[in-house]
Parts: C-alpha cells; sequence; structure tokens
C-alpha cells in the first residue's frame, strides 16, 4: 500500500481534495491520510464543506489559524514537520496555491519526501499575488505536476520543467462540482431568498488586492452600490473582506441596501446550486471562474490578471477592471442573454482524480 497524505487548509483545497481523497480511497493500492493544517477554521469555511464533500474528519487537525504570511507559513511548517515525520507517508500531496499548499511543499522537499502538486503549472505573471509566489516555488519543488489546462503545460514546459513530470489529467474541483451538481440543484437555495432563476447576481470577492486597498475597496462597494441598483445581488462575504468593510465603515450601508443580499459565506452545496441558477457572477475567485465556465453561467472576474486563461478563451469569463461603467454593461449584456456560451475545456470530465490515483500508483507503486 503507498501511504499518500494529503494537505489541506483552505475552502478551495476541501473541495479539490474531497475528490482526490475518494478516488485515493477507492484505489486498493493506496492508503490515504487525511491532515487538515487550520488555515480556514471556522465552520462555514471549514467544518461545512467536510459535511457536504462526505470527508472523513482530518486524521490530524494542526489548527495554526490565521496570521501574516510568514507567521502563518512558518507555523505551518513547524506542525507539518511533525506530522511528516510521525506520519512517515510514501508521498504528499498538495493542491492548489495557498499558504498551506507552499508550506506542505516545502517541508516534504526538505524530508526528502515525494511530492506532487495538483492544478500546477498556472501562472498569472504578478508576483504581487501572493498565491502566485506559492505556485512558483511549489511546482520548483514537485515531483509530478498535475496540470488542469493547457496554458499550465505550456508555463512548466516554458519553465524548463521536463516532460516526464507533467501530467495533464484535467479538473478535480470539476470532479466535486459534477459528483455534487444534482444534489445541490435539488436545494433551490435562490428561492430561500424570494428570487427566481436567473434573475440575480451572485458575488463573491476576497483578493487582498481589491479587498485590502481602502481605494479599490470604496470602488467595489460603488459597484455592488450599481449593480444592486439594476438586479438583485447574493453576495456571501469571505471573512477577509467582512473585516475590511468593518474596517472602512461601509457594513452598516451595504447591510440596509434593499436588494442587496449580505450574507455569512456559504456552504458548497448551497453555493453550487446559487451560481447554477445565477444570471451572472462577479468574482475574483480562482475556482468560481472554472465553475463557471463549466456551468456555461456568466462570469466576470474583477481582476487585472488570471492564472486560469482557458475559462477566458473557451469559457464564459470576461476579465473587467474595477469600473463602473464596464460592469453596468456587464450585467446588460449577461442579462439580455448576450453572452459567450463557451465550452468545456478538455478533460474536464468528473474523472481527474481518478486519473491522479492511477498515475500515483503507476509512479510510485513499485
Ligand atoms: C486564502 C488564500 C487564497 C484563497 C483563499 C480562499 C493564501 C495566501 N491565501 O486567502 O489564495 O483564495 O484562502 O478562500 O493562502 N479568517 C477568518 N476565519 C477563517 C479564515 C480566515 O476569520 O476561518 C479571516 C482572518 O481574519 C484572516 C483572514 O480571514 O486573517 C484571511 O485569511 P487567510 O487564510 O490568511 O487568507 P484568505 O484571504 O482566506
Ligand atoms: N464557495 C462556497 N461558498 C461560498 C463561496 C465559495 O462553497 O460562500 C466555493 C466555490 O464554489 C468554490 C470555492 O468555494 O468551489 C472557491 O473558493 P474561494 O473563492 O474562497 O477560493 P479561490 O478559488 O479563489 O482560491
Amino acid at each position: 500500500m503507498i501511504r499518500v497524505l494529503s494537505v489541506v487548509g483552505t475552502r478551495p483545497n476541501f473541495i479539490k481534495i474531497g475528490a482526490l481523497h475518494h478516488a485515493f480511497s477507492a484505489h486498493p493500492a493506496l492508503l490515504p491520510r487525511l491532515i487538515h493544517t487550520g488555515q480556514h477554521y471556522d465552520a462555514r469555511m471549514s467544518e461545512v464543506f467536510f459535511d457536504q464533500l462526505e470527508l472523513p474528519q482530518p486524521d490530524q487537525y494542526l489548527g495554526v489559524g490565521s496570521g501574516s504570511h510568514a507567521a502563518q507559513t512558518a507555523a505551518t511548517m513547524v506542525a507539518l514537520e511533525k506530522v511528516f515525520l510521525d506520519e512517515k507517508p510514501d508521498l504528499v500531496v498538495v493542491v492548489g496555491d495557498v499558504n498551506s499548499t507552499l508550506a506542505g511543499a516545502l517541508v516534504a522537499a526538505k524530508l526528502h519526501l515525494p511530492m506532487v502538486h495538483v492544478e500546477a503549472g498556472l501562472r498569472s505573471f504578478d508576483r504581487r499575488m501572493p498565491e502566485e509566489i506559492n505556485r512558483l516555488v511549489t511546482d520548483a519543488l514537485a515531483d509530478v505536476l498535475y496540470v488542469t489546462e493547457q496554458s499550465g503545460l505550456d508555463n512548466l514546459k516554458r519553465e524548463g520543467v521536463a516532460d516526464e513530470k507533467v501530467c495533464f489529467v484535467g479538473n478535480v474541483m470539476i470532479d466535486s462540482l459534477v459528483r455534487f451538481r444534482e444534489k445541490a440543484a435539488a436545494l433551490k437555495t435562490a428561492g430561500g431568498f424570494g428570487l427566481a432563476p436567473k434573475a440575480y447576481v451572485l458575488m463573491t470577492m476576497h483578493r487582498p488586492a481589491n479587498v485590502d486597498d481602502p481605494v479599490n475597496l470604496a470602488r467595489l462597494v460603488e459597484i455592488v452600490h450599481t449593480i444592486t441598483a439594476r438586479v438583485p445581488v447574493i453576495f456571501p462575504v469571505h471573512p477577509r473582506t467582512r473585516n475590511r468593510l468593518a474596517a472602512e465603515g461601509h457594513l452598516d450601508a451595504l447591510d440596509a441596501l434593499s436588494g442587496l443580499h449580505l450574507i455569512e459565506p456559504i456552504g458548497y452545496l448551497e453555493f453550487l446550486s446559487l451560481m447554477a441558477d445565477a444570471g451572472l457572477l462577479v468574482t475574483d475567485s480562482g475556482g468560481i471562474q472554472e465553475e463557471t465556465t463549466f456551468l456555461k453561467v456568466p462570469c466576470v472576474t474583477l481582476r487585472d490578471s488570471t492564472e486560469r486563461p482557458v475559462t477566458i478563451t473557451l469559457g464564459t469569463n470576461e476579465m473587467l477592471p474595477l469600473d463602473v461603467d464596464p460592469i453596468t454593461d456587464a450585467v446588460q449584456r449577461a442579462f439580455a442573454g448576450q453572452w459567450k456560451q463557451g465550452q468545456t475545456p478538455p478533460l474536464w470530465d468528473g474523472h481527474a482524480a481518478t486519473r491522479i490515483a492511477d498515475d500515483i500508483v503507476d509512479r510510485f507503486g513499485a
């Protein structure tokens, strides 16, 4: 049996590992272990995903919590080093681009443990994004790089990564979506807000570039007002964003805004239900760009770069600046049915995690 130890810490990690853990458990040659760093710890940012994705409790919970980048990454590394020495895995799996990913990659490499990166090769080419640093370092250290889209293959080739280390498998986040799509649809979550399908905008925002900068945050608030004046908005607010809205004195006015449902972060199934029925997503999330492309729901990404260009070239994503006018125009086009239809990117078919499990056994089984 190959002892495969997966490291997770944040909301998008749970959704990705959901698919991987099920595929690892189903493979007779793999013995999966699950370590939760505790980077995200609120029940709405963590526990609900374990329940809804039918994941077992993690084998170890490290409770590292929040902090500056150095403090959080360092605390995670110290805790993971003990775990890796104790668990003696044959292989470490890290997913995505968060600080828990980076910490897992560094500790595995220093302990000479084989390490694979799921969702490798994505690049925004913006090193002011903490995720870009995490992606670059993790990919430099990984023994196998599992890729979701063509740009990832191109980026790794350009960076000189040997072809035999790179494996194009598709998208494990879409595996989870495919698995839970029907269950989510049955919830009809929009109805609970008194909203009909395709009659609202669903919004999420949490990038430091958008919400930590007071000027950009004020622009975002203006954008929320502008959209809400035209169409109802549901906005599950990430804890980083709620803290920033409160600190800058925006929260009370938004809470009072008619037509805006400013709510706590919601569970995966409820979010999937809202996303599938939305007329338009307005977001800065990485994963939501991919999910809307798969669902063929219009998506506006309020950023100036994306590490997931296939969602624009093939999918339903459009990148816009933090300006009222282009977003007003996008809302108009989306609700007039004038949005591109998009196509499903290659291998986004619900089977990426099984491909990864099979490849791990092929490579590390001997
Ligand atoms: C992290 C990831 C980001 C990812 C996002 C997914 C890094 C560098 N960033 O950003 O790439 O897109 O997760 O959601 O790893 N907080 C709570 N409760 C929680 C978690 C966080 O209140 O359960 C608050 C704390 O005030 C914390 C802040 O949110 O300081 C930011 O949390 P952190 O994990 O540092 O970064 P995210 O913005 O969540
Ligand atoms: N999501 C969720 N509830 C919410 C907001 C998002 O379940 O209130 C899901 C969403 O469907 C996607 C993932 O969380 O699968 C994206 O996480 P996030 O935007 O926090 O991180 P990113 O993808 O930007 O790293």
